[in-house]
């Protein structure tokens, strides 16, 4: 619907567009504010299928607008917007008595009041009603700064504003002033998920900008990814001090040949191998510090195996998968479930080139896939057999992908810890679950019996 809105007042023209926009879901809305500005748009565009306006505007009232508009043969449905009452201006009363596209609504109404006698106008019969609309964790858009959709507020369940429209590039600024006021979710409407199938690990319905730098989208994403760990309820110091460790392990990296490059494909990366690797960082730091393993070393030896754990693996839907009964693995050719299958060994004999300076980074990596019972791949071992490195490893990477499981929904991490205290209750596992609900009891108050 094409709607003229004209106002002096800055604030009412804002008012009238938050309304419009939660009673219609297809809008177009040109603002001026005198009835002047108004004609001239008109005669510029008659094809304006409402009008709404002030009654007392500098330069010509409300009432000489809808008169000079009938002079010209417009027939557009007007609805007046006045603080006065129609009682008190005689033209209005005669006008509205006479003409059956003249509408009048009282300013000043409750925002429910407003709402229902705009429904009950002709003009607004028959349009669309409200859409449904998907949750999105807002950190999700700091990484990005274009959508490909309409992206809402939300006021209430029935209220939803539009604050970024498709295709319309944002910076992260907006986002983080809403992030501050502990807005959680942005919202996408049902058609749009379904059209953009939106799965956040497969760049869905946002993208970058063309005129971003390598160097701003590494950064957007460390941002999102810092805002996402700290609504697990890690601390900004908690985060830098991962942050040091995984900058540390960069720069040593970076002086290596194959794992500079593989460090650079990583990073190129915007999807879940990325974002899981840089949050079971975060995770094994804090795991590693609250459990007294705080020598600088193991901290790096973490980083070094969480960047590059899964880095044979080419598809992100298959750094989601943890185990190798899991039924998705079906829906791959067999060269890839071959993949996957050896990925533990071959991602970790990249990693050759550390063994010096690094021991054991390359068995922490080979056994990610270990469970305690020896139902885990590639070599089945048992909790016994594996080192507590690795058991603090395996649990913080379940962690990490039952988070994105659970869309990071802190309400649910009590049932979370409940079963991964029952998977993991053998040898050093059962200490480090301990710790782990210890940490997460901490930070997020979640406790299980
Ligand atoms: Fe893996
Ligand atoms: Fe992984």
């Amino acid at each position: 619907m094409r709607i003229l809105i004209v106002d002096d007042d800055d604030s009412i023209r804002d008012y009238l567009i938050i309304v419009l926009e939660n009673l219609l879901d297809s809008l177009d809305i040109i603002e001026c504010t005198s009835s002047q500005e108004a004609l001239k748009l008109v005669s510029a565009d008659p094809y304006f299928q409402l009008i709404i306006s002030d009654y007392d505007m500098p330069g010509g009232n409300g009432d000489q607008l809808y008169l000079g508009l009938k002079e010209r043969n417009y027939e557009i449905p007007f609805l007046l917007h006045s603080s006065r009452s129609l009682e008190e201006i005689p033209t209005l009363t005669k006008i509205k008595s006479m003409s059956k596209d003249f509408f009048y609504i009282q300013k000043g109404l409750a925002l429910n009041q407003f709402e229902s006698a705009l429904q009950s106008l002709a003009p607004f019969k028959g349009q669309a009603p409200l859409l449904n609309y998907k949750r999105v964790r807002i950190y999700f858009f700091l990484r990005f700064s274009k959508s490909l959709c309409d992206v809402y507020i939300k006021l209430n369940d029935q209220k939803y504003i539009k604050f970024i429209h498709k295709d319309d590039a944002f910076d992260s600024s907006q986002i983080k002033r809403i992030l501050e006021k502990n807005v959680e979710y942005l919202y996408i409407t049902d058609q749009d998920y379904l059209e953009f199938a939106v799965s956040l690990v497969k760049q869905p319905f946002l993208l970058q900008t063309q005129d971003m730098t390598p160097e701003d989208r590494i950064k957007s994403s460390q941002m999102m990814l810092q805002h996402m760990a700290m609504t697990t309820g890690l601390t900004r110091s908690v985060l830098s001090m991962a942050e040091r460790n995984i900058e540390l392990v960069m720069m040593e990296a970076a002086d290596l040949d194959q794992l500079s490059k593989l460090l650079n494909q990583l990073r190129a990366r915007q999807d879940y191998n990325y974002d899981h690797a840089y949050l079971l960082c975060y995770f094994c730091c804090v795991l590693c510090d609250a459990l007294g393993w705080q020598t600088r070393r193991s901290r790096e030896k973490l980083c070094f195996a969480s960047l590059f754990h899964d880095i044979t693996l080419k598809d992100p839907d298959l750094s989601f998968i943890q185990r190798i009964d899991d039924q998705r693995l079906v829906q791959f050719s067999p060269d890839e479930i071959q993949e996957y299958k050896s990925h533990p060994q071959q991602s970790a004999s990249l990693l050759g080139e550390l063994a010096e300076s690094y021991p054991q980074v390359d068995q922490i990596v080979e056994q990610h896939h270990e469970r305690p019972d020896g139902s885990g791949f590639p070599k089945g071992l048992k909790a016994h057999q594996l080192q507590p490195m690795s058991c603090l490893f395996i649990v913080c990477h379940a962690l990490v992908s039952e988070m994105y499981k659970l869309d990071f929904d802190k309400t649910l991490y009590p049932k979370m810890m409940k079963d991964l205290k029952l998977q993991y209750n053998l040898g050093h596992f059962q200490k480090i679950v301990e710790k782990l609900e210890d940490v997460l009891l901490k930070v997020s108050s979640v406790k299980t019996n």
